[in-house]
């Protein structure tokens, strides 16, 4: 197939561009790069830089078998200081793109949406018939476009595909995180372990989890590629289809900090701070939609093995 992936100079669109590379798809990234990096950008893919409001009609006016849409603000404090910001880089942007999409005919999306379009769970593991009542702007812009996909998926006989990512970890080789603002757990632990940071905060531990911190679900960068692979290959024409991408398995921040001194030997210092506003305590995947109608089956659930490849590629950027 000629696919279309947006925000494929990012961490998971990149890692997802080269996955396509190697199952022999055809790839085009655009990307403006305003947070994305060029060097990301897999050898193989074509590049073209540009903002998706200004160039997606002439791209997709060459002809495409399908969009991965990744392009998108997405730090959900950011969201709640300068929501316009994500309004309209997330939603009117998504718009853009799925009237161009309509006008030449692009048969197939796929969407990276969020967990944070369900907002505190009332029930755990979270299911996809779960209520949606996201928490912070950020979910709120990525549920709006969930919406929209599905009016246009019917409408206009898209076969769309929105993947709700848990907690996104790990690397791909020498493609990982990289941030101008970090604000991950994970990559911030490691650049204590690199002497870049003297201390790690733990964002509350009064949380009513069994060691009082935060519980998350995370998933291997390279699982959740490979699942944009299978939703793009298997979705079907007039139907707009939502999965969960998780392991199943929480861990709290305390127990990744532990890995974290595992795998890197560092004593990672971390001082308990106070809550971080609109965290829910645990956010834990059912994926089951995802392994029995995608065909779905992580192979890197293992959270040691998951930041063991962080810190690959983050001692590695550091040598750079
Ligand atoms: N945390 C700390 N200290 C830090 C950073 C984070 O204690 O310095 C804690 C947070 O409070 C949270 C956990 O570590 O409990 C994970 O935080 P992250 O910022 O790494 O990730 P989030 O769970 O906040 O959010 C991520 C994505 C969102 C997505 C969400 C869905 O950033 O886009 O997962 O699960 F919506």
């Amino acid at each position: 197939m000629k696919l279309l992936v947006t925000g494929g100079a990012g961490y998971v669109g990149s890692v997802c561009a080269a996955r396509l590379l190697e199952a022999g798809h055809e790839v085009v990234v655009l990307d403006d790069l305003s947070t994305g990096h060029a060097d990301a950008v897999p050898a193989g893919a074509r590049f073209v830089q540009g903002d998706i409001a200004d160039v997606i009609g002439e791209v997709l006016a060459e002809g495409f078998d399908g969009v991965l849409h990744f392009a998108a603000k997405s730090l959900v404090g950011e969201s709640m200081q300068d929501p316009g910001k994500y309004w309209t880089g997330n939603v009117l942007t998504a718009i853009r793109l799925l009237d161009a999409m309509k006008e030449h005919g692009t048969p197939k999306l796929v969407f990276s949406s969020t967990a944070a379009t369900y907002g505190e769970p009332r029930e755990v593991p979270i299911p996809e018939t779960a209520p949606t009542h996201p928490t912070n702007t950020y979910g709120a812009t990525k549920l709006a476009i969930d919406h929209a996909i599905t009016s246009y998926a019917q409408a206009f006989g898209i076969a769309a595909t929105s993947l709700r990512y848990f907690n996104v970890a790990g690397a791909y080789g020498h493609i990982g995180e990289r941030h101008a603002v970090e604000t991950h757990l994970i990559p911030l632990v490691l650049q204590v372990a690199l002497g870049q940071r003297e201390h790690i905060q733990i964002f509350g531990e009064d949380w009513p989890t069994e060691d009082g911190t935060c519980v998350r679900d995370y998933i291997h960068v390279t699982d959740l590629a490979d699942a944009h692979l299978l939703a793009v290959e298997t979705s079907v024409a007039g139907e707009h289809r939502i999965y969960n991408l998780g392991n199943g398995t929480g861990f709290s921040v305390k127990q990744v900090i532990d890995t974290c001194r595992e795998v890197t030997g560092h004593p990672i210092p971390a001082v308990v701070a106070p809550r971080r506003a609109g965290d829910p305590a645990v956010l834990v995947a059912s994926a089951e939609r995802a392994r029995t109608e995608l065909g779905w089956k992580p192979e890197r659930a293992d959270i040691a093995g998951i930041v063991r490849d962080a810190w690959e590629f983050t001692k590695t950027r550091q040598g750079a």
